[in-house]
């Protein structure tokens, strides 16, 4: 049984193309392998976030895993700033990571490249530690992520290697990352071709959308002037997107989905998209409501901690051992 470990950035809110890449995936692993589940807090720290954003965006991830069906007795779920030991394995892995490679990170260059230079944190440039750190505390051997956290995994799996091969044991699982094919990728609904992120209220489908404003959305979404429903990503990124959210929620491949809609006119194939994007959100808010505001989401957090701090200090001890450290043995 393979330790798999994913978690999300508390940044913004959840779209659905996040639901589509992760969270939907998620529960799918949870009876066969041991699952861990967190929310990147500290992570949210390294670029300026406002306390009660902070705050309250994390309440509502918790509370839409939950929602989307991850079980908190198969899996672990907890915060990554409430087990200490993810801040501990970063101070030790900070001197297995070169300055070289951390500079050549894609998400560094591209967040520091609009930033005053002046005034970076160092948070930022280390972030890929950091996350190296939580997949090594739970052995973690497969982690799912988007495409855009591809290479701090491959990072991770560098460091990993370099460290087992300065001790000359297996101390540290190397891990590798896992990109979902189906819906890694969801676009915008009014420009297809950028991805669906948060900064963009047309084009994007939040999970706490209303119902109404989510039919308005899809109904009105930018297609092209042709009338075939196919998928064909560099002449019909509109339909190409629809196509793999549609696919992607009723759990068929995109050809079963052009299948259906041989002949159908973009009107009949938006509504049939509208209509199970609608049927699966309403679900997901239903029970986030349940959720959100009882204490239940406390109750699974700390079960979380628990569970995670145990893990989490015996695979310390063993890289603090190995290092020198000195404890009582
Ligand atoms: N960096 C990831 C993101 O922005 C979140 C994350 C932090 C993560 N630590 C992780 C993902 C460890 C997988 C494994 O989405």
């Amino acid at each position: 049984m393979e330790n798999v470990l994913s978690g999300i950035k508390p940044t913004g809110q959840l779209t659905l193309g996040n639901y589509i890449g992760a969270l939907k995936n998620f529960p799918k692993y949870q009876d066969t392998n041991k699952v861990f589940v967190f929310i990147a807090d500290l992570h949210a720290l390294t670029l300026p976030i406002e306390p009660e954003v902070l705050r309250q965006n994390t309440k509502d991830i918790v509370a839409f895993y939950l929602a989307c069906g991850l079980d908190p007795n198969k899996s672990v779920i907890f915060l990554q700033s409430q087990v200490h030991e993810h801040s501990e394995i970063n101070t030790i892995l900070e001197n297995y990571a070169y300055m070289g490679e951390l500079n050549r990170m894609t998400q560094f260059k591209d967040k520091v490249s609009k930033m005053n230079e002046k005034k970076i944190g160092l948070g930022i440039f280390t972030y890929p530690v950091l996350m190296a750190g939580d997949i090594f505390l739970y052995d973690a051997k497969k982690v799912p992520v988007g495409e855009d956290q591809k290479q701090h995994v491959e990072l991770a799996r560098d460091i990993a290697i370099r460290f087992n091969h300065r001790y000359k044991q297996d101390v540290i699982v190397i891990p590798e990352p896992v990109i979902s094919s189906n819906g890694a990728r969801i676009m915008s609904l009014s420009d297809p071709t950028k991805k669906m992120s948060k900064s963009d209220p047309k084009g994007d489908i939040f999970l706490k959308d209303d119902l109404k404003s989510v039919r308005k959305k899809i109904m009105s979404a930018v297609t092209d002037t042709g009338c075939e429903v196919k998928y064909d990503k560099v002449n019909k990124p509109g339909i190409s997107n629809l196509l793999t959210i549609y696919s992607a929620l009723k759990e068929i491949t995109i050809e079963e989905a052009e299948n259906e809609f041989t002949g159908a006119n973009y009107g009949t194939f938006k509504k049939a998209v509208a209509d199970v994007v609608c049927e699966v959100l309403e679900k997901i808010q239903t029970r986030y409501n349940d959720i959100i505001n009882s204490p239940y989401l406390d109750e699974v957090l700390e079960k979380g901690k628990k569970e995670a701090s145990q893990i989490a200090q015996k695979t310390l001890k063993r890289i603090k051992n190995v290092v020198g450290l000195y404890e009582k043995q």
